[in-house]
């Protein structure tokens, strides 16, 4: 891969003002895209990571949108597409957990889970999918139109007791993603998912913050360490770039190993 393979492409990070989106979204700019930050609330770390691109002689931009509702979907990708020629690449990475018991799960944990992560995912790539179909490839920028990733997660395969919600809006992610590679081939857009094992970041802090917290979890990850942001913008920017031209309809894990069923290294 050269230095900067997504020179002259535009990105667009959903959930990018934290976590695994902030990281994305720096890891994409590093390698030359432009990138437009979406942020739900926290507009300051939005800002923060425009900052950072742009003085790193990168282009940003804050966009602030709910990802689970059609209206706001539809005017952050009106705003970008006003103000850039092109989309090149959409990253559906905004995420929750609303973790509860199946029988303690309220309605209202259950539709938030799937609107946001599911929901959501199909309402970006929607909108991103329409872009790229109507500009088609640009020769000299990228040889897809357009590259779809979907930010799945080892829940889209290993089932989740407390998280029902969560484990249903990543396996529905795998067969959303699968379905719209197998559309959107013809029109050369490439759709992947990349599934992250434990990753520090917000969304599991309790998993990590603590030394008896951290190493109950590395028992689930053979490799020994948790995953850091940085190892998930490594493997997007290499997805999204033309070294994986003929990678489409796959999930790619990065998880240092937890689907590999840790226990069986001791038993069976
Ligand atoms: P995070 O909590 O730092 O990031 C989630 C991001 O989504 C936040 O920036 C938040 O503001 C944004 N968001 C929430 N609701 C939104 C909405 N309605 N509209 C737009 N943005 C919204 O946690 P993390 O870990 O960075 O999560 C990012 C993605 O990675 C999620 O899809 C999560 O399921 C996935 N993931 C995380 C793993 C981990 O171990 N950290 C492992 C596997 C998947
Ligand atoms: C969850 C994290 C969890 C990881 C591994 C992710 O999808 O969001 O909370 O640590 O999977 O179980």
């Amino acid at each position: 891969m050269t230095d900067r393979p997504l020179a002259g492409q535009h990105a667009l990070v959903t959930g990018a003002s934290s976590g695994l989106g902030e990281a994305v979204a720096r890891a994409l700019a590093a390698a030359g895209a432009a990138v437009a930050v979406n942020f739900v609330a926290n507009e300051p770390a939005a800002r923060r990571v425009v900052q950072d691109v742009e003085k790193a002689g990168g282009r940003a931009l804050a966009v602030r949108a709910d990802v689970s509702r059609e209206d706001e979907v539809e005017a952050m990708f009106a705003k970008i597409l006003s103000t850039w020629p092109a989309l090149d690449i959409l990253v559906n990475n905004a995420g929750v957990q609303r973790d509860a018991p199946l029988t303690e799960m309220t309605l209202a944990q259950w539709n938030t889970v799937l609107g946001i992560n599911l929901t959501g995912m199909f309402l970006c790539s929607r909108a991103a999918a329409r872009a790229m179909v109507r500009q088609g490839v640009r020769a000299g920028v990228s040889r897809a139109a357009g590259k779809i990733v979907c930010m799945s997660s080892v829940h889209e395969v290993i089932p989740w007791a407390g998280h029902a919600n969560y484990a249903a809006s990543k396996g529905g992610v795998k067969l959303l993603m699968q379905s719209m590679a197998q559309e959107l081939a013809p029109q050369r857009i490439r759709v992947n998912s990349i599934a992250p094992g434990a990753i520090r970041t917000p969304i599991n802090r309790r998993a990590w913050e603590t030394p008896e917290a951290l190493a109950s979890l590395l028992t689930l990850i053979p490799y020994g360490r948790i995953g850091e942001p940085a190892d998930v913008g490594r493997a997007v920017t290499w997805l999204v770039s033309d070294d994986a031209d003929y990678i489409h309809g796959q999930t790619i894990v990065v998880d240092g190993g937890m689907t590999l069923y840790p226990e069986f290294a001791r038993g069976g």
